[in-house]
């Protein structure tokens, strides 16, 4: 259910609404009567294939069931643009129009993306109201800082509708399968320094260890993502952290995975590295520089020397970029890394791997059963992965 106040900022609420109906979910809107000022019930209607209700409902024939109808099937009842006197009316509970009548009768997770003047959200009632609200558990998303409809500059811009989706995702994962589970993830392809200028890197673009990132956020585990340097979006929620070279992965993972209940390496991270790193810039007129490379701290052979039950992560996850003999390595790997699961995938196909949108890998677990994923966006692979991730704690926990 989305709730519609009446700020200018409900404009982007169409685009919110259009967002929304467009990854699947079915979105009933109410309009407070000030939003209707700003924007029409039918533009809502049109985006959604779905009735926009009005006040002019709640004083209709239904309207004893409506507003307990709307409120009980919602899964989640987000309200954007939020006003400050919507968040008044919330905080005290008042019940004067069809929004805050339903709010009442809601019986889902509240999420509010707050819309107002920079001088109208840090007055104290409004911080007050905030306060009250966050005690109660309504979950908030934003306000950003940045220029308001009246000049001014400062925190109460309604965050891009692009972002309340991501905290709907999250709240909404809040009871998922995963919740209150701590889960690791590495993202894309290190970096190794030869000079202040240039690196050593591979093709890995980081895709498949964000899509993780957004299943686990899901599913409602605690992420955090350490990702090698990526033009991608971190998904909401997440605890994102930059690792460059091997030797600050590695120093990453070990300081944050510590008693992880599952650690999930999809970064590709470089086995060789210069032995030296240049200080300053090397230059052409020195003549062809010889590098010398040396062999790069493996992530996963210290994790695997860990203690279980003190240090090692309870699951761990590994990835296998193979152009060859897929199985027969990635089952050796699996072995000689001590891995929970195997993500094998053969890096020789134009269609799935590096740097596109698909995967097509094979899972191996140490009991040596194979299960082929055929071709599917690195999204679904990733969900596949957390529900057996899930499974995986499941069995720990019997
Ligand atoms: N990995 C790691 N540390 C490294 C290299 C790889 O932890 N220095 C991890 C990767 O994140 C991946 C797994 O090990 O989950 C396998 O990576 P891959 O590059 O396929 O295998 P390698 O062990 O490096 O073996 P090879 O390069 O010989 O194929």
């Amino acid at each position: 259910m989305l709730g519609v106040t009446g700020s200018i900022a409900a404009y982007k609420a169409a685009d919110l609404a259009s967002k929304l109906t467009q990854s699947g979910a079915h979105v009933d809107v109410i309009l407070t009567g000030a939003a209707e000022r700003f924007i029409s019930p039918l533009t809502f209607q049109s985006l959604t294939g779905r009735k926009a209700f009005t006040d002019k409902e709640l004083w209709g024939g239904e309207s004893h069931i409506l507003h307990v109808g709307l409120g009980h099937a919602a899964d989640l009842f987000l309200v954007a643009p939020c006003t400050a006197n919507t968040l008044a009316k919330f905080a005290q509970g008042q019940a004067n129009d069809l929004l805050s009548i339903t709010a009442l009768a809601a019986q889902c997770p509240v999420l509010v993306a707050p819309a107002m003047d920079v001088g109208m959200y840090e007055h104290l009632a409004t911080q007050e109201n905030v306060r009250v609200l966050k005690e109660r558990g309504v979950h908030f998303a934003g306000p950003a800082e940045g220029r308001m409809a009246s000049g001014l500059l400062g925190l109460g811009r309604m965050i891009e509708p692009a972002e309340i989706i991501g905290h709907a995702r999250r709240v909404l994962g809040l009871q998922g399968k995963l919740a209150g589970k701590k889960i690791v993830i590495t993202a894309g392809g290190s970096r190794e320094a030869i000079d202040p200028v240039r690196f050593i890197t591979n093709r890995s673009s980081g895709k498949q260890g964000y899509a993780l990132a957004e299943a686990a956020i899901d599913a409602g585990a605690d992420v955090t993502l350490i990702s090698a340097p990526t033009a991608l979006t971190p998904p909401i929620g997440t605890n994102l952290l930059w690792a460059e070279s091997a030797e600050e992965m590695l120093d990453l993972v070990l300081a944050k995975s510590t008693g992880a209940d599952a650690l999930i390496m999809a970064a590709a991270i470089a086995d060789f590295r210069p032995e030296k790193v240049a200080g300053k810039k090397l230059k052409k007129r020195d003549g062809i520089p010889q590098i010398t490379l040396e062999v790069a701290p493996d992530v996963l052979l210290a994790v695997a020397s860990q203690k279980p039950d003190v240090s090692r992560p309870r699951v761990v996850v590994g990835f296998a970029a193979e152009s060859r003999d897929l199985v027969a390595n990635a089952a050796e790997k699996l072995k000689s890394k001590n891995l929970d699961l195997m993500v094998a995938n053969d890096i020789s196909a134009k269609d799935a791997g590096f740097d596109v949108e698909n995967n097509r890998v094979i899972l191996l677990t140490p009991d040596g059963e194979r299960e082929k994923l055929s071709l599917r966006s690195k999204f679904e692979i990733a969900e596949i992965i957390m529900a057996r991730v899930s499974l995986l704690l499941d069995k720990l926990e019997k």
